[in-house]
């Protein structure tokens, strides 16, 4: 089908062999802001189809030189974009179940009054223009919210996905910068992924999680007896990761020496076991991750400047969350419909003002940190939405210094006694903590409250630790 434009009359080609009902539709059909043409057979139509687009056909089932079916089947054969409409006797219902099939749009039933006909057409029409809006819409947000699972909406991570786009299918070696959670490893799987390395292995190993003098076997292997543990020969992760990509998480924790090593193997692309003599051929993209500050660490002398230099050729710098605010929803619903999968829940909504907690919230530890939140806030959620007094402490608190804890006004949505009660107290417990630096005693007599009642709210509340934070 060709586009329907909200601005431009649809164009209707109107074939009947009856001339006076013929014109008759046409006038009517251009008086309700529709463009015609019109023609008296069928094999006409097919040529003017041919040179010609139209919205909509508008054809008899039964014409004089070919009938309504084997038209619709020509105009398929000839690839024609147009809805076709057919208009049918009284009694021929069978017929038109038929067309339908043989992909003819709609039918109309002879007699009709052209308002039925217009009212048809419009249904086409806004039919059609749904289906590109939709069509439109769902281009634009796998463009935006989805690269390799990676979901954002922020001008800064978009930039970041055209990067990746540019030189997943390069071989360049790429250095991922950001604080923890912030998404590293996830965008080095995303590179790989997008590479045509993508149907080989993608290994990843945390130079900081491994022992020094392991590193070494880990990421080259050993010859059997190159040591006292070594009773096999065994192929290091480089190998594993052949014709693939290794990811080096971490790679600021990698020894001095080891960092050498590191360094001659991306030059020569050749490593050497533990223990063996053979050089190796490798075929292996490089990408390695930090959250430290490595200009700095070659500064000061515990990061090679070579190494450096070798890993740096692309450097891609994620912004930590608390930078880029317009991912905060899009990544808060995502890990919702996540969880709701994982954890059999069918949590619908975050509620607006919980929301807003989040949006307002300084996160240190970046998505991984929002995605635990989400996550614990369903567990604990007694409703089917996420609600303020669901959210962790360290949330509540600073919201409430910033206060603006309860910034929602009252709506007929929600008139749950027990969520405001919630929400009211978990507010004003924490102001009294706060104006008291946490003196529980006193924060108790400010409420009016008494102590212990405190203590078993604290509990209820989950802000037992709250004050010490
Ligand atoms: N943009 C994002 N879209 C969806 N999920 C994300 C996004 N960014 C991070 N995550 C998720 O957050 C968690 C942390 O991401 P990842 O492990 O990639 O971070 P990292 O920077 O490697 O963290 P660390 O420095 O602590 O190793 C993962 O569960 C990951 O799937
Ligand atoms: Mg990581």
């Amino acid at each position: 089908m060709s586009e329907f434009a909200n601005t431009q009359p649809l164009s209707v080609l109107v074939i009947d062999d009856d001339n006076n009902l013929r014109s008759s539709i046409c006038l009517n059909l251009e008086a309700a802001g529709f463009s015609t043409a019109s023609l008296t057979s069928p094999k006409e139509a097919l040529d003017k189809l041919e040179k010609e687009n139209f919205d909509i056909v508008l054809c008899d089932l039964r014409m004089p030189d070919m009938d309504g079916l084997s038209f619709i089947k020509k105009c398929r054969e000839q690839k024609v974009s147009a809805a076709i409409v057919l208009m049918t006797a009284f009694g021929s219902h069978d017929l038109a179940l038929e067309a339908l099939r043989a992909g003819a749009y709609d039918y109309i039933s002879k007699p009709f009054e052209i308002e039925e006909l217009v009212f048809t057409l419009r249904k086409i029409q806004e039919k059609e223009n749904l289906k590109a809006e939709n069509a439109a819409l769902k281009s634009a947000i796998n463009q935006r919210y989805n690269f390799s699972n990676i979901v954002a909406r922020s001008e800064q991570m978009k930039e970041i996905f055209e990067t990746i786009k540019r030189l997943a299918s390069f071989n360049t070696t790429v250095l991922i910068v950001g604080e923890s959670g912030t998404g590293k490893e996830l965008l080095a799987r995303a590179i790989h992924h997008n590479s045509p390395r993508r149907g080989k292995p993608f290994v990843a190993i945390n130079c900081g999680a491994i022992p020094e003098h392991l590193m070494e076997s880990e990421l080259f292997g050993h010859k059997q007896g190159a040591f006292t543990d070594a009773s096999r020969d065994k192929p290091g992760l480089f190998e594993e990761a052949s014709e693939g990509t290794i990811f080096l998480d971490e790679i600021g924790e990698m020894p001095l020496h080891l960092q050498v090593k590191l360094l001659r193997a991306l030059q020569e692309q050749k490593i050497r076991r533990i223990g063996d003599e053979r050089l190796i051929d490798i075929d292996v993209r490089v990408i390695a991750a930090t959250l430290r500050n490595l200009e700095k660490d070659v500064q000061e002398g515990r990061f090679r400047d070579d190494l450096f230099y070798r890993l740096n050729v692309v450097s891609i710098k994620i912004p930590p969350l608390r930078e880029r605010p317009d991912d905060i929803q899009v990544l808060a619903e995502h890990f919702m419909k996540k969880h709701n999968k994982k954890l059999g829940l069918s949590i619908k909504a975050i509620e607006p003002a919980a929301m807003k907690c989040l949006l307002n919230y300084h996160w240190k530890g970046n998505v991984r940190e929002l995605e635990n939140c989400i996550e614990r806030a369903m567990v604990l959620s007694e409703s089917d939405s996420i609600t303020v007094d669901s959210l962790p402490p360290q949330i509540l608190k600073a919201a409430s210094e910033r206060g603006n804890y309860l910034p929602e006004p009252l709506s007929d949505d929600n008139l749950s006694i027990k969520q405001r009660t919630r929400a009211l107290e978990i507010d004003l417990i924490l102001r009294a903590l706060k104006k008291t630096g946490g003196n529980r005693t006193h924060a108790a007599k400010v409420l009016e409250i008494s102590h212990r009642a405190l203590l078993y709210k604290l509990k209820e509340y989950g802000l037992s630790d709250v004050e010490k934070g």
